[in-house]
Formats: structure tokens, sequence, C-alpha cells
């Protein structure tokens, strides 16, 4: 250890002398697995590219939550990279890959690498690959395939049997990473496993199991970049030495919890984060693998509008400021985008939805958040000294006021960081304070010359001192560094602060003359050798002397400022450095990307409106274009080039569901008479190997005993003989739901409850059913149980959790005979299931699922239509218990330059007790339930739905209640109007009923 501590410090006083190479040391940390071909290194501090120290800016994307595929992601990807995202990271599901034990493996459309590491590269974003085996996420399993809760072996564990499972799939991942691993693509790390244990002597085989898939990367060819590992608390797992020690040691942090119930309430920021880093791995940069982004919710949660709130733009400001303050530099924000847990992608804590109050919505428009985060990540990437920081002072002692704690941070060269903030979470209202800072002039307090720094209620900010933009300095400045760069030879710095603050900033020049144009809030004068800027900032004041240029923004109008770096001008398309030149573009929406060929700048973007664009740019240009079209342009007050952005798209008419033509169908058959279910799985098995053992009957019923991991599943217990009724326990995870019949006898439902109700949360219901003699026939007689689950449990405590029942897990006929036999259903296939398109997850068991109703194409002639039958509409609904489905086309034809989301609006009647599919265009992108809520509102996005054309709807009504159900309303809705510049989408191809169901 003290060899390479020894060497590191050379490389590093290398590295202040002003050496631009790097090598990392070999014995250090960075130096993994005696690799001297390694691409991506490390060190205490940071990581390196190309010898150039980055902070790891990152945000968690799940590809398979945005189906739609390439141009979506591609959306995403410039979405991250304007706000300086410079790294996505990815979790890979392979249950997504995987429909059954054995089988061909599928990375295709959603499921693909190859596709999502080209558009990155396309991008120019960085990536850390996060396969698995196990990822959690909130999905079915964890990410586990269904078929693996059969595999008779402890899961996460050496045991043969799940080492035969994962290892196939993670050697295919890594064919896939191989060719992509920087510099030849994007790949930077790759994950092995997700919050995962050590081994200990009663919970054997953890350690060997990790070593082992490291094992597998590195022997087929993940070379060149780092191991992670992403450990659930700071607590060392993997951290080295040892089996399954990881290259690069990373932990998630989570400190707002996931109580969107309580949107306000916060707790304090953890100010042990960067001692936490000490104990576990000093000699390793500090990476939070996940830092909260947003949160997760539970169904019968507040809604995601609610987590928003919770992690909203003040807790990016507090909490990844405490972060940076810790020295953190490698940041992933989970999730940054999260999506649509779309065909029976949840687990049972979450709904359809995955917003997660993310810095980018589900229907992909940009929050508040997304614009706070876009000035920091600028101000990192721009302040290259920052890794190299050390805390000097952490306490309240800097300040006159009690309550400001500063983190002081300096880098080797003497440049200071200060991060203030309030030292209590509870206080709301601001605070004014002077400051000491230590400046190279000595510790002076600030403001010096009239005024004070303040701030607001959970409110953080960044001071600078000594802080270097091109070859000017700031020798300190109490407004925030957005970035700087350097056009036509002039050092251009973009400070900014709330209106109504002081700012204070002193610039060391030799220049004997100042000008301050454009808003004259803000003053600057020379004195004693220095340009000092003091004010309050309101709208844009460029203060211009020597060849330095300040641009003073109020914080408003810095949050609508973006600063692209010139396509093709980095050495890699990943370079974010301040070198690389770049303009600075305020006004619209999102700027998407900036070219300059000769005298022209090609801007792209998006606008939500009629917006004013101003650019700082070379004086080479003459003209600019947006999205293509050129712009009249004119001089603004404070000299950027200005122009006006018309917003061109019109309000779009949304067909009305209402007046639609309907088509309907009972989809409940298997309780008429006579129904035949001999074709149907016989369910025959009398033991499981499960943790989870039969709580009564002969037959497991299990549904994925017999092949049928996802959706909904109906079991049929036959019998003769005078039964008085039946006991059934019904498992499906919470909030799941299940009808049961007696022949064509309603008697009854039940459902879960979600994991925060009083009781903890039902999974499961213990119910008795007693028959009417009269109901009972001589003769065959059918209990008919259709089963609502909610995805399959994760495996957070690999325990098997995973492998619990989905189904009947115990039954008994009483007062008569057992049943003679019981048939399982399930999707259609099971395990070999029709649709390598969509996926194995994507249909359930009901009737109209295994028919093929929902699939583009599906001949509904002999269905009802609400044309002759004014009942035959879902607002209408259905009079008793049962299953029906509805079906609808509806036409759309938005403009190329539009981005409308669209979404299926509900209206929810909590009193009345009814599930809803929906399914669009045959992809299921909807599960609705009326009793718990709270979505309403259901994304279907561009690509899955034809903004050009047809579109065929899906939507079931599943009454718990004897009376019946209907939907009070529905409609579409476009949730944004955006005249975008984002390429073509296209409608998904997609096979439909002729290819599916033939
Ligand atoms: C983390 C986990 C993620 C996700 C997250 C909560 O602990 O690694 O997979 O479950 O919690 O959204």
């Amino acid at each position: 250890m003290m060899k390479w501590l020894l060497l590191s410090a050379l490389a590093l006083a290398a590295q202040h002398l002003g050496v631009l190479s790097y090598t990392v040391p070999q014995g250090s940390p960075g130096f993994y697995h005696g690799n001297s071909s390694a691409a991506v290194t490390f060190d205490a501090h940071s990581m390196f590219l190309d010898n150039k120290r980055l902070f790891v800016f990152s945000g968690e994307f799940h590809p398979w939550r945005a189906p739609s595929g390439k141009a979506i992601w591609r959306d995403v990807f410039e979405k991250m990279k304007a706000a300086g995202f410079n790294t996505a990271s990815i979790y890979f599901h392979w249950g997504l890959s995987s429909a059954k034990e054995g089988g061909a493996l599928d990375f295709n459309f959603f499921r693909s690498h190859t596709d999502l590491y080209e558009v990155a590269k396309e991008v120019g974003i960085l990536i850390i690959s996060r396969p698995g085996p196990y990822i959690n996420a909130e999905t079915t399993a964890g990410g586990f395939p269904g078929w693996l809760t059969n595999v008779p072996a402890l899961a996460r564990t050496n045991q043969t049997g799940f080492t035969n499972a994962w290892m196939p799939y993670i050697k295919a991942v890594a064919k896939f990473i191989e060719p992509f691993q920087y510099p030849n693509g994007p790949v930077i790390a790759v994950q092995s496993e997700n919050e995962f244990f050590q081994s200990f002597p009663d919970n054997p085989g953890r350690a060997e199991y990790m070593q082992l898939i490291e094992d597998t990367y590195r022997a087929n060819g993940i070379t060149k970049i780092p191991i992670t590992h992403n450990d659930a608390h700071p607590q060392g797992a993997y951290a080295g030495p040892g089996l399954g020690a990881v290259d690069l040691y990373c932990w998630d942090e989570y400190p707002n919890g996931f109580d969107c119930s309580h949107p306000t309430v916060w707790g304090q920021v953890d100010t042990q984060l960067n001692a936490d880093h000490q104990k576990i791995d000093p000699d390793v940069m500090w990476s939070a693998a996940e830092f909260q982004g947003g949160s997760f919710d539970p169904w019968g949660g507040p809604g995601y509008d609610s987590c928003y709130q919770l992690l909203n733009e003040q807790f990016a400001n507090v909490y990844y400021k405490n972060n940076y303050a810790a020295q953190v530099t490698l940041q992933s924000l989970y999730m940054t985008y999260g999506g649509t847990n779309w065909g029976n992608l949840a687990e049972p804590t979450v709904y359809t939805s995955y917003d997660y109050g993310a810095p980018i919505r589900e229907d992909r428009t940009l929050s508040p958040k997304f614009n706070e985060i876009k000035l920091q990540s600028h101000f990192l990437h721009a302040s290259t000294d920052f890794v190299l920081s050390t805390m000097t002072s952490a306490d309240t002692s800097l300040s006159d006021k009690g309550q400001v704690f500063t983190t002081a941070l300096s880098s080797p060269s003497g440049v200071g960081f200060y991060v203030v903030r309030q030292n209590d979470n509870a206080i709301t209202t601001r605070t004014d304070f002077q400051l000491k800072m230590n400046t190279t002039a000595g510790v002076v307090t600030v403001p010096q010359f009239g005024g004070t720094n303040s701030l607001e209620g959970r409110e953080s900010k960044i001071f600078v001192t000594n802080y270097p933009f091109g070859s000017n300095k700031l020798a300190y400045s109490t407004a925030e560094v957005m970035t700087w760069t350097t056009i036509d030879k002039t050092d251009i710095v973009v400070l900014y602060a709330l209106a109504g603050h002081t700012i204070e900033a002193s610039i060391p020049t030799t220049a004997q003359k100042v000008t301050v144009s454009g808003s004259t809030s803000v003053t600057a004068k020379v004195s004693n050798g220095s340009v000092v800027i003091n004010g309050s900032p309101s709208g844009a004041s460029v203060i211009t002397f020597g060849s330095a240029k300040v641009v003073v923004f109020d914080k408003a109008t810095a949050l609508a400022w973006w600063n692209p770096r010139l396509a093709g001008t980095g050495k890699t398309p990943y370079d974010v450095a301040p070198d690389v030149p770049s303009v600075l573009v305020g006004g619209p929406y999102f700027v998407r990307s900036a070219t300059q060929h000769g005298s022209v700048l090609a801007l792209t973007g998006d606008l939500n409106a009629t917006t004013t664009l101003d650019v700082i740019a070379s004086s080479s240009v003459k003209s600019i274009t947006w999205n293509g079209k050129t712009l009249s342009v004119s001089k603004s007050a404070f000299g950027s080039i200005r122009a006006t952005l018309p917003f061109g798209v019109k309000a779009p008419t949304v067909p009305s569901l209402k007046d639609a033509t309907w088509l309907c169908e009972d989809s409940l058959p298997e309780i008429k008479d006579g129904f035949d279910d001999s074709s149907w799985v016989t369910a025959n098995k009398t033991s499981t190997p499960r943790p989870q053992q039969p709580t009564g009957g002969k037959f497991v019923l299990y549904a994925d005993e017999y092949g049928f991991h996802y959706g909904n599943t109906i079991a049929r217990g036959h019998f003769t003989g005078n039964a008085t009724g039946v006991k059934l326990n019904v498992q499906g995870g919470f909030n799941f739901g299940y009808s049961v019949w007696l022949n064509n006898k309603f008697l009854g439902s039940n459902q879960g409850t979600n994991a925060n109700a009083a009781n903890g949360g039902l999974d499961q219901t213990n119910d008795t059913w007693t028959f009417n003699t009269a109901d009972v026939r001589p003769g065959d007689n059918v209990v008919t149980v259709v089963v609502d689950t909610t995805g399959l449990n994760e495996d957070q405590g690999g325990d098997d959790f995973f492998k619990t029942p989905r189904g009947v897990r115990g039954y008994q006929l009483l007062g008569g005979p057992d049943f003679s036999v019981w048939k399982i259903q399930g999707n259609l296939g099971g395990e070999n299931g029709p649709d390598n398109t969509r996926g194995p997850l994507n249909e359930g068991g009901l009737f109209f699922e295994r028919q093929g109703a929902h699939l583009p194409g599906f001949p509904a002639t002999n269905w009802a239509s609400s044309k002759t039958d004014s009942t035959c509409s879902p607002t209408v609904g259905i009079t008793t218990a049962g299953i029906k489905a509805y079906r609808t086309t509806f036409n759309l034809n938005f403009p190329a330059n539009s981005d409308i989301p669209i979404a299926l609006k509900f209206t929810r009647t909590p009193t009345s007790s009814y599930r809803t599919i929906i399914y669009i265009n045959g992809w299921q992108f909807g599960r609705f339930s009326s009793k718990d809520g709270p979505q309403t509102l259901f994304p279907l996005p561009e690509g899955i739905l034809n903004h050009q054309g047809e579109n065929e709807l899906l939507v079931t009504i599943w009454s718990l209640d004897a009376q019946g159900a209907k939907i009070a309303d529905i409609g579409l809705v476009n949730t944004a109007t955006i005249d975008s510049g984002k390429p073509p989408v296209g409608a998904v191809s997609s096979p439909g009923f002729a290819q599916l169901r033939r």
C-alpha cells in the first residue's frame, strides 16, 4: 500500500508541474488486474480517459423501459448530454432476453446492447453497463427470468444450478460489450451484480459467485475497463481485498427515502460521506453508482408529481452539492429518465409508470430539476481542478451565522471551493451572512463592497477563489460559476445567483477600463488592479475588460442557457472539458446540438413557446440556423446575437374516444357451462423444491411451476360430489387481485394492499368461499380462480424471495371429496410464447390475450359494436363481476417537427373495484386498478404509438364486484406540445395477429 501511495504522489506531483500525460502507477488500485492495457484508469481522485481527468457525471436510463428503441434513446441521450451528463448508467434485464431455460437468448430491439452503445457513441455519452445478472430496479424478479423460479438452486450463490443458469447470459453480454470498450466505444465500466453481500459461514457461496462473474467478463474480453460494484451501504462489500473484490468499489445513496406522501419532509444531509469513503477505500475515487434522482411510488401511493416534489430542484441543489463537498467524482443519478413498466415489467411495489419524479419525465419533457442539474454539471466539467480538491474544513466557523455550514475544499494548485448551505434542512427561510474565504491576497470576508451573501432555505451554493477560466482568474466569486469557455481569444465565464441576492466577484487585470452592457443591476469597477463586480443580478449583464468577459445572470435566466460543444471539435465525442470549443445559447426550452460550418452556426433543438434566442459565439459566425431554417439576427444590448424563434406547432387535435366506435366481447368464457379446458396444462406436481411450500391441497398450483410467469393466470379445479365450499390461499404480490366462481356463479373477490398499508401489506389472502347447495351440480363442477398478479418479487435478501409463488398457493375443498384435477392457464405458449419482438413478458393469460385480440389486425368480426349496441363501451361497462374487452382504432397525424406525447387518461372511481389492462398496437402499456390507483394517466410513447397513422387500442374491464363496473371517463390527452428538432421516430415495426396467431 505504502509503495503505491508514494508512486501515486509522484504521479500527482508530475501532474501539478503541468505534465499532461498521466500513468496510473503499477501496483496502485487504478492499475487493476495487473492490466497495463487498460483504457480506463483511476486513482484516489478521479477517473482518467485519454490521460485526462474527468468527473463522471452519470444518469441512470433503462432502454427496455423505453421500447420504442433507438430514436427515443437518442432523444433521451441528447437531452442528458445537453444537461451535462457525460455518462449514462444502464441496467440490462436478463429476463427480457431469456424466455426459457437453455433457450436462445434474445438481444434484439429494445434488448439490444449494440444499438444502445451505437447511439451513445453517436451522441457522445459514455456508458456504465450494468447487466446483473441481478439488478433489482423495481422490475419483476429483479431482472431474473421467470423460469429461474423453478431452478432448484439458491440464486446469487455459486450453486451449480444457478451458475449454469446465468453463465450463458453473462458470456453473451460480454461479447456485446467487448467491441464497445473505451476507446473503441463508449463503455467505461461494467458492474458485477447489484447491492450484493459477502459470504458468511452460514451463508456461503456468495463471494465465489461474484468472483465467477468477474472472471467470466475477463475471460470474454472485458480487459480494458474496470469492473465495479454497487454496494447498498458504505460497508465495503467487495471493496477488497479478497474473493470477489472489484476494481472500482461504488455504493448507492437514497437520502430522502421513498415516502412521496410527505413531499416536503426532508432528512438532514449526510456529513459522513467522505469519512465513510476514507474508511473503506481511500486509495480509490469515491463513486456513487446510484444517487437519488427521484423515487419510485407504490400502488396506492400519492403519484409521481409528489415524488418529484420530494426530490425536486431544491433537493438536487442541496444534496448533490453535498456530494461534491464530500469529493464524489463519479455520481450517477437514479433515475435520470425512468420510463414505463410496460408489459408486466413491474414488481409488486410499483405500478406501470416508472416516471420516478426524474429530471426527464416519463413523457420526455424536461423538469426544473433538469436545468438545475445542467448548471451543476457544467460547473464541474469546467472546473478541472475540482476533482483534485480535498477538504480543508467542514463546519460553521467560516460564517458569521451559526446556521451556515461551509465545506471548504482546495486543489493542489490553490483553487478554493466553498460549498455553503444552511446546516438544518428544516430551515426554509432565507439567511443573510458574511463568509471568510482564503484568497491569494489572504483571508477576506465577503462581500467586501456592500450587501450580504444569501441562502434561501434548502439552497446550497458554491463560491470559488483563485479560480482559473482560460488565462484569467476569479480571485473570488460569490456568484456561482455555470461554465466558462474561450471564444476568439476572450475568456468568457458565466456567473449566476438568484435575483435579489447580492453577488461579488473580483478578477485581477491589467486592464484600465471595464464596460458593463445589458442589465445595470450589477456594477463593475477597476480598483487596485482588479475588476470588482458587485450587485444583484437581473437578466443578463456582461462585463468586458482585457481578454475577459464575465456574464452575470439571475438564476432563472441562467437555467435557460446551454453550453453545447461544437460538434466534431473534441478529440473524442465524449470530451466535455472546457478546452473543447463551445458556444453559449440562451432561451430555448432545449438545445440539442451546435455545429459550425464556416460562417454558419447550425443549432438544433426544441421549443415550447415562441422564444428569444441569444447566442454568444465567435465573430466568425455570420448567420444562424435553427432546425435548418436561417434566422434573421440582430445584436442584443449585452452583445449576443439575437433572433426570434417562432413556435411552429399548432395545438393538436386529439381524437375523442367517447365518440369512437368500440367493439367489445366477453373475456371470461372460462366460467361458461361446457368450457373446454382439456388443452390446458394439468397441474400434476405434488411437490416443489422452492423454499415457499404449498399451504394445502394435493397438487402444487403455482403458475410458474407450469411455465406461466407473467400477467394474469387462471386455475380451474374440477370436482364431483356435494362440496359445501372451498378454502383458498391466493398469492399475487402486493395489490394483487383475484375473483372466484363456482361454475358460472360468482363467489367473490379479494385484493392485496400495498407495502405501506397499516397491516404491512397483503401479498396473499386466505378466504373461505361457501357454495349455495343449489349451485353444486351432479357431475362435473368447476371452481375457476382468475388471478391478477403484480409481478414476481425482487430478491434483495438473496433468499430466493423471487420464487414466492403466484396463483393458488393452497386449497381445500370443504364438505366433500377433493378436486379430481386442476388445470392451469397463462400467457399463450408459456415459456414458448410467439412474440419475439415484444418479448416474453408482454402478454398475460386472459382469454382475449390468448386469442390475440390485443394484436394489430385482429379480426374482431364476431364482436359486438357500439354502433348497434350502446352498452358496448368502457364508459358503460359491465353489470356483473367478470371481464370484458373493448377495442377501438384512432388515427393521428402529427407534423414531423413536433414532439407531442400522448397519454390515455382515466377517471378513477376508488369506490368501485375494477382492474383494466391497456394494450396499444399489441403492446401492453398499462395496468389500472380503480381501488388502488394512483395512476390515471398512461403515457403511450411515440414509436409504440403511430403518430402518423392508425392505432389499435384495447382496454379491459375486470369487475371484482358483483354489481359490475365502468370507467367513468376515458380519453386521449397530449401532455405537452413541443416544436422539436428530434429526428423522426417512426412506428416500431412489430408483428400483428396474422403473424402471431396463425
Ligand atoms: C437501489 C437499487 C436499484 C433500485 C433503487 C430504488 O437500492 O440498486 O436497483 O431498486 O434502489 O429505486
